[in-house]
């Protein structure tokens, strides 16, 4: 499968994130855990050079919990402080404040020396579209904050959320682009939902899904359409889909592009179980 795709306006978030970096001392990076590779641009490791950093492996309600944990031990063997979490669970997110500490010590300790006290942390979201920074800063910084830097007479720019004594996050994150010169990150990213299906060939898309299903979570299709077979070629498969949820055509002919649509929409809803679609590579 061939995915292209343009960066024009990258080029604008990239100069704006640059900008953004200078103000901050830590950045937080979401990434989405079913795909924490393939959902980063590696990029982002000379944009924050020199800022504390951390990782937060999102959307791990709908990934493999095994593999979640081998992907934090990974990031961690990385010096990069990993959280799982679920953005639109603030239960999940409780973890975060200790971790933002422990990322910054080196900060806050070359402050203490210079004899800066009680200096907040400033902090920076970002992640590629759709991995959950809207929805993380939302439940993160909750209702009861305020928000600074909304004077008149200022230009409006970007405005900081103070969520305690310690930290002040920047209200709009940092988008980084996906970065896919190989074709596997494409695939994946286009299973989970992050590249517009338009310019997808959905029913080759959802053949790929079920060949790394068959190999990997073999009982996920049966289980979830209560296929009869469910082995054999992805193209039988989706048939057999189509039938089982009665994806049918006007003459009576299976619809298969329906089936297909309907299985990516289960897979990125977690109606499959959770799934997993890169694992870490040993270090
Ligand atoms: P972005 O700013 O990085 O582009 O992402 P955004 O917050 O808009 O989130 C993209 C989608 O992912 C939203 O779903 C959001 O609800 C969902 N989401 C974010 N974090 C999590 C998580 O930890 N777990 C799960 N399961 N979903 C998460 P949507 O369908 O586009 O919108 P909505 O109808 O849910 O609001």
């Amino acid at each position: 499968m061939n995915i292209q795709w343009y960066p024009g306006h990258m080029t604008k978030a990239k100069r704006g994130m640059k900008e953004d970096m200078k103000l901050i001392d830590l950045v937080i990076e979401l990434v989405d855990a079913r795909v924490p590779v393939s959902s980063r641009n590696p990029d982002i490791d000379q944009l924050g050079a020199g800022k504390a950093r951390m990782v937060l492996l999102n959307k791990s309600d709908l990934a493999d919990e095994r593999l979640n944990g081998r992907w934090a031990s990974w990031f961690e063997a990385q010096k990069i402080h990993t959280v799982k979490i679920d953005a639109r669970n603030r239960g999940t997110l409780k973890q975060i404040q200790s971790v933002v500490q422990e990322a910054c010590k080196e900060k806050l300790e070359r402050d203490r020396r210079r004899g800066i006290l009680n200096r907040p942390v400033r902090a920076m979201v970002v992640g590629i579209p759709n991995v959950g920074k809207s929805t993380f800063i939302n439940s993160f910084a909750g209702k009861a904050c305020a928000r600074t830097g909304d004077k008149p007479g200022v230009t409006k720019g970007n405005q900081w959320i103070r969520l305690n004594k310690t930290l002040e996050l920047l209200d709009t994150p940092g988008i980084l682009w996906p970065k896919f010169e190989d074709q596997q990150v494409g695939v994946k990213l286009a299973m989970i939902g992050s590249i517009n299906d338009q310019i997808l060939n959905k029913d080759e898309l959802a053949c790929e899904l079920i060949r790394f299903l068959n190999s990997y979570y073999p009982q996920a299709l049966s289980e979830r359409f209560s296929l009869e077979d469910g082995k054999g070629q992805p193209e039988h498969i989706l048939e057999e889909i189509a039938r089982a949820r009665a994806c049918l055509m006007k003459g009576g002919e299976l619809d298969v592009s329906r089936a297909a649509a309907l299985l990516l929409d289960d897979f990125r809803a977690g109606k499959l179980g959770r799934i997993t679609l890169e694992e870490p590579k040993e270090q």
